[in-house]
Order: C-alpha cells, then sequence, then structure tokens
C-alpha cells in the first residue's frame, strides 16, 4: 500500500507548511556547488505542489529564502534570485494548469526588480484560480512580520482606525496571513530541528514533522508519509485525551 492510499480524505489539513531545507548538503554530497543543490531542489517543489494539489488541500506554504539568507554570499543569493525567476517563468503554465492560485508573504519590497516583476505576473495571472492556495515566503521571517503587524497596529491607533480592543483575532488580522488558516501540519527536510524565524504566530498549535531526507530527494510520497503519520496523531490542544474521547464519543452518537 502506498503512503497515499493509507491517507484519511476526511481527516486532510487545510494548511501544511514547508521548510525546504538541505539543498546545499546534497550538491556537496555529489561534490557539487551549492547553486546545483538550489537546481535540483525545483524538481521537490514541483513534486509537493502537485502533490497538495492531488489531495486538494487549500494552502500550501514554502519557505523559499529567509531574511536571513541574505547573510550568504552573494553569488549564492544571486544564483537564488534567478533561479525564482526562471522557476515562475517556467512553472506559470503547470500553475493554470492545476488551478492553482500564487500568492507570497515576506518583505518582497526588497527583493529585485526582476524578481518583483516575474512574481507580480504570476501573481496576477492565477489570480482568479480557485484550486490549491501556493504561498511562497519570500523574504520572510517571523520576528519581521510580527514587529510589521505591531507598526501597522501603532498606526491605525494613532489614526483612531482601530476600534476594538486587542486579542488573537484582530492581531492576526494585520499579518501576512490574514485569511489564511494556520498551518495544521510543519515539514522541515534535511534533519534540523528547529523553525529558523518561520511562521512563529502562526505554528503556535502545529504538529512538526522532521525528516533526514534531503530536499532535492523529497518526492510525493515523502509528503504523503508526512501526512499520514500527522493522522496518527492526537491533537489534545491543553485538553486531556479522556476529554477528546468523550468528545468524539458524544459526536458518534
Ligand atoms: C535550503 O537549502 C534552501 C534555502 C535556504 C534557500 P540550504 O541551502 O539551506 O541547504 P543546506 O542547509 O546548506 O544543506
Ligand atoms: C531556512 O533554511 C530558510 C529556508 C528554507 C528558506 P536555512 O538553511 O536558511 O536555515 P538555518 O539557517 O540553517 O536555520
Ligand atoms: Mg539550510
Amino acid at each position: 500500500m502506498t503512503y497515499k492510499e493509507k491517507i484519511d480524505k476526511s481527516k486532510l489539513p487545510s494548511h501544511i507548511a514547508v521548510i525546504m531545507d538541505g539543498n546545499g548538503r546534497w550538491a556537496k554530497q555529489k561534490g557539487n556547488q551549492r547553486i546545483f543543490g538550489h537546481r535540483n531542489g525545483v524538481t521537490a517543489v514541483r513534486e509537493t505542489v502537485e502533490a497538495a494539489a492531488e489531495l486538494a488541500l487549500s494552502f500550501l506554504t514554502l519557505y523559499a529564502f529567509s531574511t536571513e539568507n541574505w547573510q550568504r554570499p552573494q553569488i549564492e543569493v544571486d544564483a537564488l534570485m534567478s533561479l525564482l525567476v526562471s522557476s515562475l517563468h517556467d512553472e506559470t503554465p503547470t500553475l493554470m494548469k492545476n488551478n492553482i492560485r500564487l500568492t507570497a508573504i515576506g518583505d518582497t519590497s526588497a527583493l529585485s526588480a526582476d524578481v518583483n516583476k516575474e512574481l507580480q505576473a504570476t501573481i496576477d495571472k492565477t489570480a482568479k484560480n480557485t484550486g490549491l492556495n501556493l504561498v511562497l515566503a519570500l523574504n520572510y521571517s517571523g520576528r519581521w512580520e510580527i514587529i510589521r503587524a505591531a507598526r501597522c497596529i501603532q498606526a491605525d491607533a494613532a489614526a483612531g482606525k482601530l476600534k476594538q480592543a486587542m486579542s488573537e483575532n484582530v492581531f492576526a488580522e494585520y499579518l501576512t496571513t490574514r485569511n489564511m488558516p494556520d498551518p495544521e501540519l510543519l515539514i522541515r527536510t534535511s534533519g534540523e530541528y528547529r523553525i529558523s524565524n518561520f511562521l512563529l504566530w502562526q505554528l503556535a498549535y502545529t504538529e512538526l514533522y522532521f525528516t533526514p531526507t534531503l530536499w532535492p530527494d523529497f518526492r510525493k510520497e515523502d509528503f504523503f508519509k508526512a501526512i499520514v503519520d500527522f493522522q496518527q496523531r492526537e491533537r489534545r490542544f491543553g485538553k486531556t485525551s479522556e476529554q477528546l474521547e468523550q468528545y468524539e464519543s458524544s459526536q458518534n452518537q
């Protein structure tokens, strides 16, 4: 039985977030430059997006470039940006074919004009698609997002536009992920056990899944395997196991 067949279609997460990690190590293992790993990571992106679309998930968020990644050697940053431009260009027809809508979170204003032009073109072209929402985290960091929200709240308060008392719901409206559910599942590849400044607010109760597989080797079945693992977990949200069982049995009566 494949992992895809093992998935319970009635209990799918609506939002999966992925930290795509391990491109550099994958290339090094093969005696190649880091950029070779990034190029091969594009296949894993395609597989993951297709897998999410096949399951009719609502949201897939991919961490593609963090605010910290600017600190990498300039040659690698440039290569990542040109890879982003060419991938957006080459993959847009596939996004259209699969009814996928692309959006981006992060400080995209700091990306080059070339990147912004291609990104905006794909966002505009796919805007009316109604299937999977593919969200690229570009020049994103969780702390940047929270500070940005705080500044927007400050500005709205000063302008007398903040009518309600602050609450989790009001605060979440100021995040770049407004209108998106929090991820139920976070996948990180390459055997690293950390969040790396990704979706700090939104991951509060997310199930975390770590795999040693390096990103360029990640395929549909790896994605489905993570979902099967997720479906075997008990999400308690602070309650006890017994409380959840009681609730389940009252629902089944
Ligand atoms: C992930 O792979 C890609 C980006 C962060 C852009 P890495 O480039 O971080 O690969 P490792 O972690 O060095 O192996
Ligand atoms: C996290 O990966 C960022 C992305 C996947 C875009 P990194 O490889 O940059 O993370 P750290 O620096 O090792 O934590
Ligand atoms: Mg890394």
